[in-house]
């Protein structure tokens, strides 16, 4: 029974310390109180990683939410390491990648973890729309063909673990397997994110999984709406805030998400699927262009201090 399968995770990786990256690191340590070890290409985002990890440890501590005692051994179950290659070093036995949603940086990754981590290492994506099963493939050591016996096997530890924003508070993981993944990866992946105290739910591999594949029309038909000039964005957003109950308004969830984020998100639902209904509205695309991507950087359908 899947409810009784141990996650059997004693380190973790964790690539990316933006903003996703950080609280799958943050819930791990303190909640599943897993080693985590952080990796990113960049010092600045590993810095300004630890200072929000740092800040949200001393809020709950304030909130009496959790003690001293438990800040400071999430504190110390945290380590920065320089390199992919110090997962293997360090003895990971899972890793999450939490980078950009980018499909051809992503396919890099995971031939690289491949080529750098044993094949019982669970190699798991949070990725948002991009094909679980395409990651899957090509997560092969070098000179092994992905149908082969071997490259199955090792394609089998790749899954889709996918949290949201932000990671500390929203109370959902979407599983997602590829095509490839064994039933011992999706157990054990489920029984991590539970022990993370998440709820889980298992989507299959379409383009967007179910959260998104939702999620994005609506937010896609908000910014048509104002672009149509149907109502103002504060309008748009009290409408669905105060009207149907949901915490943010589309347009300032677009900004929470980034609209960066939102655009690659619907590429991709649009590239797979063919269907017109995810196009992505032209007015999205340009204050992409326009390099306004919301909260993150200070500017979107709102304005933002940085
Ligand atoms: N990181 C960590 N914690 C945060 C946070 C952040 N960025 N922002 C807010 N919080 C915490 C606060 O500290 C506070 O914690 P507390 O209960 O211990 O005090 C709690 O959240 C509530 O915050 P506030 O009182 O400041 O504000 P709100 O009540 O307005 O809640 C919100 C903020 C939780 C962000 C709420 O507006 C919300 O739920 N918005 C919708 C978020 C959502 O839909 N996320 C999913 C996006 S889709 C996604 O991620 C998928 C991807 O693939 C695109």
């Amino acid at each position: 029974m899947a409810a009784t399968v141990k996650h059997g995770i004693n380190k973790l990786a964790v690539l990316g310390a933006g903003q996703m990256g950080l609280g799958i690191a943050f819930v791990a340590a303190l909640r599943a109180k897993v080693p985590v070890l952080l990796h990113d290409r960049s010092p600045h985002q590993i810095e300004k990683g630890l200072a929000l990890y740092d800040k949200l440890l001393a809020k709950d501590v304030a909130k009496a939410k959790i003690s001293e005692a438990d800040a400071r051994g999430a504190r110390e179950r945290l380590s920065v390491v320089d390199s992919v290659r110090a997962f293997r070093e360090h003895g990971a036995d899972m890793v999450v990648e939490a980078v950009s949603e980018n499909a051809g940086l992503k396919v890099g990754i995971f031939g690289e973890l491949a080529r750098e981590l044993g094949a019982d290492v669970i190699l798991a994506t949070n990725t948002s729309s991009i094909s679980v099963t395409k990651i899957a493939a090509a997560a092969v050591p070098e000179g092994v063909a992905p149908a082969s016996e071997e490259g199955q096997k090792s394609s089998g530890r790749v899954i889709g673990l996918h949290f949201f924003n932000p990671v500390p508070v929203m109370k959902l993981v979407e599983i997602i397997p590829g095509l490839q993944t064994s039933q011992t990866t999706l157990d054990r992946a489920r029984a991590f994110a539970i022990a993370c105290q998440k709820e889980v739910t298992v989507s299959k591999d379409v383009p967007g999984f179910v959260s998104n594949a939702l999620l994005m029309p609506f937010i896609n038909e908000a910014i048509m709406w104002l672009e149509k000039g149907v109502a103002t964005r504060e309008d748009i957003d009290t409408t669905l805030r105060l009207g149907m109950n949901h915490p943010m308004g589309p347009l300032q969830l677009a900004d929470f998400i980034g609209l960066d984020t939102c655009l690659a998100i619907q590429q991709t639902l649009y590239q797979g699927t063919g269907d017109s209904k995810y196009r992505p509205s032209v007015l999205l695309e340009r204050m992409v262009d326009a390099q306004w991507y919301g909260k993150k950087n200070g500017k979107g359908f709102y304005e933002y201090d940085v």
